[in-house]
């Protein structure tokens, strides 16, 4: 009686058709109120000799049916994959796409190396607006209403004379001075405008300025320091360091800086530096007890020499030839400030 429920049972499952039907076959025979569930309880009614032969006949049922659904869950999963492989196929002959990488500009690259040089020495990172207003550009660098550089040939003036764009990166000495306290100890990356283009002058560029105010500071810890972020940037220690007497409103003594591979006939100028003038001191109130020294350099001037860039005004053209010619990985940039320049 039992082998004809069994013998339907293995033909019902030989014939389901995917595993939502299987899995149903499954609950049908084995789940709660399943066929072998109902048989089980039958078994409380039977004495010991029946129980014994009817609990055999159960296992054997159990056994069999449980094989059946094993055989068709094999067959069933096999065609399930396939076709799940036929419904999915990729076309691995497809060339792939070919992966567009951006780089690193050589400003940016070379501001970064400066930086990181400055920031092992000990400096710290500070950066100011690049709309500034006279009194921060000027007055308060010690620059005199007559100065050329306050003229409408170099500034761009925003709305009437107050505004401007910022000539240089020198504000950023003030407004870190009069927000803080001595010592001071930072370098200052940014963007620069001049109201002038030429072979050699474009109307933005990049300066980075560098100040350092404390008690014991003289021309000796600026010219270690000079001579010492040259060595580490052009990462050759064959190269003169020259101070030359020059003159900044906003430094006394002043000078200029040239640098020349040994050997070599022809000085390089490629900075002004000096000695913070005492007015410059005063304006943002730090004490007659302090002294210090401020340096101001255009990146793009030292991008060029380490990186042998001839034309300035090609760093600007955003040609895409210059740039797989020029630019860098993003893997070779130093790491402490990404993001730093936008
Ligand atoms: N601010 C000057 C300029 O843009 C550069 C400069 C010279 C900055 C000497 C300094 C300095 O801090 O000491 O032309």
């Amino acid at each position: 009686m039992l082998q004809n429920i069994i013998n339907q049972a293995i033909d019902e499952i030989s014939k389901t058709v995917n595993l939502a039907a299987l899995e149903d076959m499954r609950i049908n025979y084995f789940g709660k109120n399943g066929f072998i569930a109902l048989e089980m309880r039958k078994m409380a009614s039977l004495d010991d000799e029946a129980k014994k032969v009817f609990g055999k006949e159960i296992n054997e049922a159990k056994t069999q049916i449980t094989n059946a659904i094993d055989t068709q869950y094999k067959i069933l999963k096999t065609q399930h994959i396939k076709q799940r492989l036929q419904s999915e196929k990729l076309d691995l002959s497809l060339p792939a796409r070919k992966i567009k990488s951006g780089s690193i500009h050589p400003i940016t690259q070379a501001m970064q190396e400066l930086l990181e040089i400055f920031i092992r020495l000990g400096f710290e990172m500070k950066e100011g607006p690049s709309i500034e207003d006279d009194w921060h550009n000027f007055t308060a660098l010690n620059i005199p209403d007559h100065h050329p550089a306050r003229q409408m040939h170099d500034t761009f003036y925003l709305n009437g004379n107050n505004r401007l764009l910022r000539t240089h990166t020198s504000p950023v000495q003030i407004r870190s001075m009069i927000s803080g306290k001595p010592p001071f100890r930072f370098v200052a990356p940014g963007r620069v405008y001049r109201y002038e283009s030429d072979m050699t002058h474009t109307p933005m560029f990049h300066q980075i300025e560098v100040l350092m105010i404390d008690r014991d500071i003289n021309m000796g810890h600026l010219k270690y320091f000079i001579t010492e972020f040259i060595t580490q940037f052009f990462e050759r220690d064959d190269i003169e360091v020259r101070l030359r007497p020059s003159f900044f409103p906003f430094t006394e003594p002043s000078a200029e800086v040239d640098i020349r591979m040994k050997n070599s006939e022809k000085w390089l100028e490629v900075l002004g530096c000096g000695m913070v003038h005492p007015n410059v001191l005063t304006n943002v109130n730090v004490g007659k007890e302090y002294r210090g020294f401020a340096i101001g350099m255009g990146v793009e001037r030292f991008a060029m020499l380490k990186y042998g860039i001839e034309d300035l005004r090609q760093m600007f053209e955003g040609d895409k030839r210059w740039l797989d010619h020029y630019s860098f990985s993003g893997f070779d940039i130093p790491s402490f400030a990404g993001g730093l320049t936008r």
